[in-house]
């Protein structure tokens, strides 16, 4: 038996060295490319198409009967190759030829008539929006589907009303786009949500106002193949960014700022979408960096520097007893500075369903409050939660390279429910150091824990069984 698995493993590494060595090779041919030229796309997806690291560190780090479903599913890791694959040429759609001012007043109608006009066209359409302009604009619907391929060019800066009495049809968007396939956004501009009004009038900040959603910046809403790059997005009124219902999504190069103390404010939000890609992006915001939630499958971040704000989440969920499914996350090189939480996964008393198959590894930490953190207790209201027995159910987690300071004690917090513990959680090559107290972990409800190669702060070996 020990031989055999050992074996296996031996066959796993060898593949592991040759994609390694197969990706760097193919990074070197690519060095010398533009990095915004006509295949960037395709050079983008071949370079990142397979996380070859995933499959090694699966199986080296659990081993164990319970596991064996995690390393099946773990074989249809999904691949992108095609999205983005389309031609970026086309008849060109400049909102100023639709009457867009950029004077400061609104400028929706004339955004609304160029989509329509670019929606309608049989050959593939760039819609322009011009470069070093405002445009000012209400809550606004880009609506497939669409006849041709688009690709949106956003050289200039889109900015929201910030009158709330526009917002009086659909409190909950600003800018989306339903609906449309195959479909490029990119510019290098910016996307303004000009949240301040919002902000003061969240029930976070002012505890006499009643508690209501603010609109997203930007959505995507049933999407497949999407492209989403070069953007800036800052300010939003509630989240920045939110894929829903998406399929075979490509977004990178994005900078999404906003003040740490906004509320609500997460930077990227995946819910209900399978198959995404989010890579070198830079988030700091005051709520999560990415939160992942419901319904979401094979989503993967890479190279992703985050803080302020809440670190990388998946949930919460399950809350109001509510299902919830989220399997296939990776999330291999991150950068988490002075955030409150650095990856976590967060669900709700009451709740049913799963959280599956996660990586999180090569993780840098810079001062963060709860630098590992599963919270099977989340409570994120007033009225304090009550205990209840069922729970979304947390298993194969793998937390791996993942170093630096700690900005509390509790370096490693793993606080499962106790009629549900967490199953299959590695900890590999750990090390936190806390600044002022010795950190600590503390480790609640763990079924099947395996502390891997150097484990600092370790968990105490009293209520789980080693390898
Ligand atoms: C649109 O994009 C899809 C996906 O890349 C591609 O298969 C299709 O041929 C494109 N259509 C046109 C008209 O370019
Ligand atoms: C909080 O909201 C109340 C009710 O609208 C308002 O009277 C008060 O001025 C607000 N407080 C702050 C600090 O904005």
């Amino acid at each position: 038996m020990a031989l055999e698995r050992h074996s296996v493993q031996l066959l796993f590494f060898t593949i592991f060295i040759i994609s390694y060595i197969s990706r760097y090779a193919l990074c070197l041919a690519n060095y010398h490319e533009p990095p915004y030229g006509s295949n960037y796309y395709l050079d983008e997806i071949y370079e990142y198409g397979y996380d070859s690291q995933a499959y090694p560190s699966y199986l080296s780090s659990i081993e164990d009967g319970k596991s064996k479903d995690l390393i099946k599913q773990r074989t249809q890791i999904f691949n992108l190759k095609n999205v983005g694959g389309f031609s970026k040429r086309g008849k060109t759609v400049n909102v100023d030829d639709f009457g867009a001012k950029a004077d400061g007043t609104d400028d929706s109608k004339a955004f609304m008539q160029a989509w329509k006009e670019a929606c309608s066209n049989t050959g593939a359409v760039i819609v322009v929006v011009p470069v070093d302009k405002t445009y000012r604009l209400k809550p606004i619907r880009f609506s497939g589907p669409c006849k041709a391929n688009l690709t949106v060019q956003i050289y200039g800066t889109l900015e929201a009303s910030d009158d709330p009495s526009d917002y009086k049809k659909d409190g909950r968007h600003w800018i989306v786009f339903d609906n449309v396939q195959n479909l490029v956004v990119e510019g290098g501009g910016t996307v303004n949500g000009n949240g301040k009004i919002w902000w003061e009038n969240s029930c976070k900040i002012n505890k006499s106002l009643p508690c209501k959603d603010a609109p997203t910046a930007l959505t995507f809403y049933k999407g497949n193949n999407l492209v989403v790059s070069n953007l800036k997005i800052q300010d939003a009124q509630q989240i920045h960014v939110s894929f829903q219902k998406c399929k075979n999504v490509l977004a990178f190069n994005l900078m999404v700022t906003a003040p740490g103390d906004s509320p609500n404010t997460d930077g990227i939000h995946v819910t209900n979408t399978q198959n995404i890609r989010i890579t070198s992006s830079t988030i700091g915001t005051g709520d999560d960096c990415i939160s992942i939630v419901s319904g979401s499958q094979n989503v993967q971040a890479q190279d992703i520097t985050c803080g302020p704000g809440h670190g990388i989440s998946i949930g919460s969920l399950g809350k109001g007893n509510s299902n919830a499914y989220v399997s296939e996350v990776t999330v291999d090189g991150a950068k988490l500075s002075e955030t409150a939480n650095g990856v976590r996964i967060k669900t709700w008393q009451g709740g049913s369903g799963y959280v599956s198959n996660i990586i999180f590894q090569n993780i840098d930490m810079v001062n963060v409050k709860n630098p590992i953190i599963i919270d099977q207790n989340y409570c994120d209201q007033d009225d304090p939660c009550k205990e209840q027995s069922s729970a979304v159910h947390i298993k194969n987690v793998v937390f791996k390279n993942i170093r630096g300071t700690s900005a509390s004690d509790e370096a490693v917090k793993l606080d499962c429910s106790k009629s549900y513990p967490c199953e299959a959680i590695v900890l590999e090559n750990i090390n936190l150091q806390s600044e002022e107290d010795e950190p600590k972990a503390l480790c609640n409800n763990v079924d099947d824990l395996a502390q891997r190669g150097s484990v600092f702060p370790r968990c105490p070996e009293l209520n789980f069984n080693l390898l």
